[in-house]
């Protein structure tokens, strides 16, 4: 096999080149092909600088994990710089002994990596309100799903010896606003996470570098980043996003607050809003996931919701991470609408926009996980129905 002379001609690129000993040239830090397009769409909220999000490109995404580069961020008052060897975790309140650890300490502890999905809260918070977004970018991409790295918090407390009346962990982030949350106990003892990788390399600074509070299966709001503080007491912080934010106000105008599982959730990915195919052969492909544990069965539907089929699970289906689906489709250039509904270990179901509304009125948006449905017009083109 011959390689044409093309193959070997650097291009343009924004990161320094080195050269190594044998002259070829080398880049010190990795960069995509220049050829390669798919970024976030951004949504800075220009009436409070440093707050806002950035979103997951979904439709140009294969397999199951995000690129950190292209993890969806959700900022309440910036990203902070915080040099890891000046970055402290104080833990204290209703323990026998409290503690200050550093980073060095921290990573003294028996380590270990889980593939986990994080979806903010307020991920698709338009769909319940009917205010639908055009591709599945906007629509669903405050979900990412990457193999994160740190260690048991359980195990880490071994040593502060919590009380046993500390009900709740309040967990504050050094960002400038102090961005806390209060997670209860069972959660603190059962699989929380004190993370300082992710995907083989250090933590982005826009994920909490240089350590975050990792919740599986829990809304992202509660994952605090920049963790310098985790303070146990009786009762919760009752914080400004556990009451102002992140609650859920029910039809009959009450609000719940603490709702923190990410319920069972799937959206094709492709084809999706935005994008046009042509008559034959299409493999419908999209993404299932649950706070809940595993993903057991994810059904397609290509005539409206009418009739369903089962899509192939790419095997292994982690438990808290997402799943992909695929199933074989042939067009015939008729306009079709096309949707997933997954099922998962629990037995919950993926419900209908209706269903959703039905049981909790739309006066949240907070975890919206209804069907979405995609319309195939008959020239090809993708559109949210
Ligand atoms: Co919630």
């Amino acid at each position: 096999m011959t390689f044409g002379a093309g193959v070997l001609t650097t291009v343009s690129c924004k990161q320094p080149l080195g050269k190594s000993e044998s002259g070829a040239h080398m880049r010190a830090y990795g960069e995509r092909s220049p050829f390669e397009g798919p970024v976030r769409v951004i949504r800075e909220l220009t009436a409070s600088p440093g707050t806002g999000s950035s979103r997951t490109p979904h439709a140009e995404m294969y397999g199951t994990i995000t690129p950190s580069a292209l993890h969806f961020e959700r900022h309440h008052s910036g990203v902070p710089s915080i040099d890891p060897a000046a970055h402290q975790l104080l833990i204290h309140g209703l323990v026998d002994k409290p503690l200050v650890f550093t980073m060095t300490e921290i990573k003294r502890f028996p380590s270990f990596s889980r593939t986990y999905f994080l979806e903010c809260g307020g991920n698709s918070i338009g769909e319940q309100s009917g205010n639908t977004q055009p591709d599945v970018q906007r629509s669903h991409g405050l979900l990412s799903c990457t193999e994160w790295t740190g260690v048991s918090l359980k195990e880490v407390l071994r040593g502060v010896g919590v009380k046993a009346e500390a009900k709740w962990m309040i967990a504050e982030g050094a960002d400038a606003g102090r961005m806390a949350r209060s997670i209860p106990m069972e959660k603190v003892l059962d699989d929380a996470l004190l993370v300082y990788g992710q995907n083989g390399e250090a933590l982005r600074p826009e994920q909490g570098y240089p350590l975050r509070l990792l919740l599986p299966g829990w809304e992202g709001n509660a994952n605090v980043k920049w963790v310098h503080r985790l303070q146990f007491a009786d009762a919760p912080a009752f914080s400004a996003k556990e009451t102002a934010y992140y609650t859920d106000l029910g039809k009959d105008g009450k609000a719940q607050i603490f709702t923190f599982v990410m319920e069972g959730r799937s959206v094709i990915t492709r084809p999706s809003g935005l994008q046009k195919i042509v008559p034959g052969f299409q493999e419908i492909t999209g993404l299932a996931w649950t706070g809940k544990g595993r993903i057991t069965r994810v059904e397609v539907s290509t005539d409206g919701g009418a009739s369903w089929g089962d899509a192939v699970l790419q095997n292994p289906v982690l438990p808290l991470a997402v799943a992909r689906f695929r199933f074989p489709w042939t067009w015939d250039g008729k306009e079709a609408v096309i949707q997933s509904r997954c099922t998962d270990e629990t037995g919950f179901l993926q419900p209908t926009h209706d269903e959703l509304i039905d049981a909790r009125g739309s006066n949240s948006g907070y975890h919206y996980n209804a069907i979405k449905p995609w319309r195939v017009s008959a020239d090809g083109s993708v559109t949210h129905v």
